[in-house]
């Protein structure tokens, strides 16, 4: 199928015709506001107020070919190199998960709980949406991150430049607990992570757009042990979480209450306690050390 004309109106009504079968129409109006601001630097309102205008054909061609990158089930956010998180811009590729909203509420719940919290570690830190975010939101703060993945590290380090905000990258493999003692040098206030959580046989529950784009490395946990990274860095809280520190983690629904019992088994936290987002789901853990 062709766009009609030249206007914006048949665009909208070419991507709904296209992505109806991929996309529900709510998501293929949001996508489209993306795709408008980004190309064309249009806000929601001229989407709305510019609807009988027509484009130029170079700003057609690069929508129509945006499309049908779409069409493949590609995401918005890794066609157009960039997503949005906690009111920043973030370069995205497909080494690294695409920030996710929940995530936004992880760090807003950090942020309001951590005042006066000096240091920070966010472990499988992938785009750095969450430490970055946390360091262009507080006063003195040092904010550190690790990654198993140099292609993570690399995009984290680049949002980092471009967000103006000094993170000191580690790369580490958080299950090997020897490389972890020696490269993670010093001990925090705070703890994050938002780990891989996915049993590699559950791909098949996973949306489409997911499991052919973003990487498996981010998703996956390999092997029996589904939550193995939760165990990892809650034993790393014994020697790298500072008395009266604050571990934070992001969770699958599924096993957050396993994840609670190793905390609490753990006999290194005065209180550990599951928080539901804002969809009603358990999706956090926050654990305060003694
Ligand atoms: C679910 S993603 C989270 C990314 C980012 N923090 C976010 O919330 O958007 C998990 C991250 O953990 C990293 N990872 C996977 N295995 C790891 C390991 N053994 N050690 C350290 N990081 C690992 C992945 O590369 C990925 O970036």
């Amino acid at each position: 199928m062709r766009v009609a004309s030249n206007s914006l109106a048949h665009l909208i009504a070419f991507y709904h015709s296209e992505l109806n079968s991929v996309y529900e129409s709510s998501e293929i109006d949001a996508i489209l506001n993306l795709a408008l601001e980004h190309f064309l630097g249009f806000s929601k309102t001229d989407v709305v107020n510019k609807k009988n205008e027509n484009l130029n054909q170079s700003d057609l061609l690069k929508l129509y070919f945006c499309c049908k990158e779409l069409k493949k089930n590609v995401p918005i956010q890794y066609i157009l190199k960039e997503a949005w998180f906690y009111n920043l811009k973030f370069y995205v590729n497909q080494n690294v998960l695409i920030p996710r909203p929940e995530t936004e509420e992880l760090v807003d719940l950090i942020l309001k709980e951590n005042q006066s919290a000096g240091s920070f570690l966010d472990i499988g830190t992938g785009s750095g949406c969450i430490p970055i975010s946390l360091k262009k939101n507080s006063k003195n703060i040092t904010v550190s991150a690790c990654d198993i993945s140099s292609e993570a590290i690399e995009v984290a380090k680049k949002n980092a430049e471009l967000n103006k905000a000094e993170i000191h990258f580690i790369e580490v493999d958080i299950l090997n607990e020897k490389e972890t003692a020696k490269k993670i040098e010093t001990t925090f206030d705070v703890i994050i992570s938002n780990p891989p959580y996915i049993k590699a046989d559950e791909k098949d529950s996973l949306n489409q757009h997911v499991i052919n784009n973003e990487p498996h490395l981010a998703l996956f946990v390999n092997g029996q042990d589904e939550i193995i990274f939760y165990k990892k860095i809650i034993d790393l809280c014994h020697q790298k979480l500072n008395a009266k520190g604050k571990l934070y983690f992001e969770l699958n629904p599924l096993t957050a209450k396993n994840v609670l019992d190793y905390a609490n088994s753990s006999k290194q936290f005065s209180k550990a306690e599951l928080i539901k987002d804002m969809s009603g789901k358990i999706r956090f853990l926050i654990a305060n050390k003694n």
